[in-house]
């Protein structure tokens, strides 16, 4: 290529980068259908209650909130007048330190009424209404206790 086709190129190629440049900001233009700046962002924003971060950072409390053992933690409320606030037992047998299957074993049973211990009564109502996630839930957070 002589000098002359260089420099055509390279007046071309220039162009070409100022061409996008000065138009990339351009709503009307497609060339960049994913830019969301300004009044754009503000609306997305608006819609959105916030911007990425906080909506990213809301995301992640709910998840957080939302594991296992955080609504496990929750439905424990039921459970600290005779087990303890750290599972470290009372009126019922300490549940710290169990395996997450065997709490979920033991309240299996309770729910179908079945006799474990001598007290066994005391839990029948306690487990009757729990649903199979709540026993999981429950189990994820007791035995992390
Ligand atoms: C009114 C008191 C009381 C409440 C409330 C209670 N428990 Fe119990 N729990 C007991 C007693 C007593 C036993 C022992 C029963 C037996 O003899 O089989 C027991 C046994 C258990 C066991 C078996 C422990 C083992 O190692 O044998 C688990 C698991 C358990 N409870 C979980 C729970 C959970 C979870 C809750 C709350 C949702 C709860 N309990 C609420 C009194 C209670």
């Amino acid at each position: 290529m002589n000098t002359t086709g260089l420099v055509a190129a390279f007046i071309v190629i220039v162009s070409g980068l100022i061409w996008v440049g000065t138009h990339s900001n351009d709503a009307e233009w497609t060339g960049n259908r994913n830019q969301c700046v300004d009044e754009c962002y503000d609306d997305w924003k608006a819609t959105n209650g916030g911007g990425i971060a906080e909506v990213e950072q809301a995301k992640q409390v709910a998840l957080a909130a939302a594991t296992p053992a955080a609504l496990g933690e929750k439905y424990y409320g039921q459970c600290i007048a005779c087990h303890g606030g750290r599972g470290e037992g009372g009126i019922g047998p300490q549940l710290a330190g169990q395996a997450t299957a065997d709490i979920v074993a033991k309240l299996t049973a309770y729910r179908a009424g079945e006799e474990r211990g001598a007290q066994s009564a005391m839990m029948y109502p306690v487990a009757k209404p729990m649903a199979d996630q709540d026993i999981n839930n429950i189990a994820a957070y007791v035995s992390n206790l």
